[in-house]
């Protein structure tokens, strides 16, 4: 299956009943506002249905409490909800942002319209098996635990072991996210233990605040930039053969969506 398509938008929705990633059509009537990567609502973009380059799949998972829903609803809507309501199923935010690629020395190369669906897993066990059929279509994953719960922190190697199983391949692009940042006195998580931990599996991490937007942003870009370099990858290994024959340069073309590979 393509984890690489370009999709009908859809706005916020609850999917708890389905078992397969399934998404229908919806008439966009709409105009949407357009982030940078960095987030700075630097420019505003009048976008119509399918008016964006790349589809991308991104999931949150973690224990139930850590703040997955919070989190996202942070960074599509920047704001912060202190009631718990947890999640049944699987549920998912959408949001558009704009992907500048690195031309050479550094400068700004292309940017890229991309259209970011973001899916929130239910954390509690007695969803575990719905919400891991949904790992194989996500292209990126945020694994979050709370600052202030060690337990959620040390359910993290089981998390990982379920993506290593149920994910498009054993070695996804993952970034861990230590979440609830802005409560110091509570917390029992300590940074080094943390570090050490995404240092041996070798993945970025950050400590978020969904209360104040601490990283938030920055974590989720994190992530964005993983996918979008492996495919940048994944495109110049199939186009080889083309860039010897004096082909095309194998750099990410958004006229030519690409289908995303498992490069690892
Ligand atoms: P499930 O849906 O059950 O898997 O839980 P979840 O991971 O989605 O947790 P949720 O986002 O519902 O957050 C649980 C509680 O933690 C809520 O009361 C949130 O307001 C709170 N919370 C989430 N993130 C933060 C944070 O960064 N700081 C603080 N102080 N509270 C947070
Ligand atoms: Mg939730």
């Amino acid at each position: 299956m393509s984890l690489f398509s370009k999709m009908p938008r859809r706005n916020k929705g609850n999917l708890s009943n389905v078992s397969k990633p399934q998404l229908s059509p919806r008439p966009f009537l709409e105009q949407e506002s357009l982030t940078t990567l960095q987030g700075r609502p630097t420019q505003t973009i009048t976008m119509t249905d399918g008016d964006y380059d790349y589809l991308i799949k991104l999931l949150a998972l973690g224990d139930s409490g850590v703040g997955k829903t919070t989190f996202l609803y942070r960074y599509t809507d920047n704001k912060f909800n202190p009631k718990f309501i947890t999640t049944v199923g699987i549920d998912f935010r959408e949001k558009r942002v704009v992907y500048n690629t690195q031309g050479p020395n550094g400068s700004t190369g292309k940017a890229f319209k991309v259209h970011l669906q973001l899916w929130d897993t239910a954390g509690q066990e007695r969803f575990r098996s719905l919400t891991t059929a949904f790992f194989r279509d996500a292209m990126g994953f945020l694994l979050m635990f709370d600052l202030t719960s060690q337990q959620s922190f040390l359910n993290v190697r089981n998390w990982m072991s379920q993506l290593q199983a149920n994910a498009y391949c054993e070695n996804p692009d993952i970034v861990l996210i230590g979440n609830k940042a802005d409560l110091p006195d509570q917390r029992e998580v300590n940074e080094r233990q943390a570090r050490d931990l995404a240092d041996k599996y070798s993945i970025p991490y950050f400590e978020t605040s969904a209360a104040t937007g601490q990283n938030v942003e920055k974590a989720v870009e994190t992530l964005l930039d993983l996918i979008m370099k492996r495919m940048e990858q994944c495109v110049e290994k199939t186009q080889v053969p083309d860039t010897v024959n004096g082909g095309s340069s194998g750099k990410l073309d958004g006229d030519k969506p690409a289908e995303k590979k498992c490069a690892c």
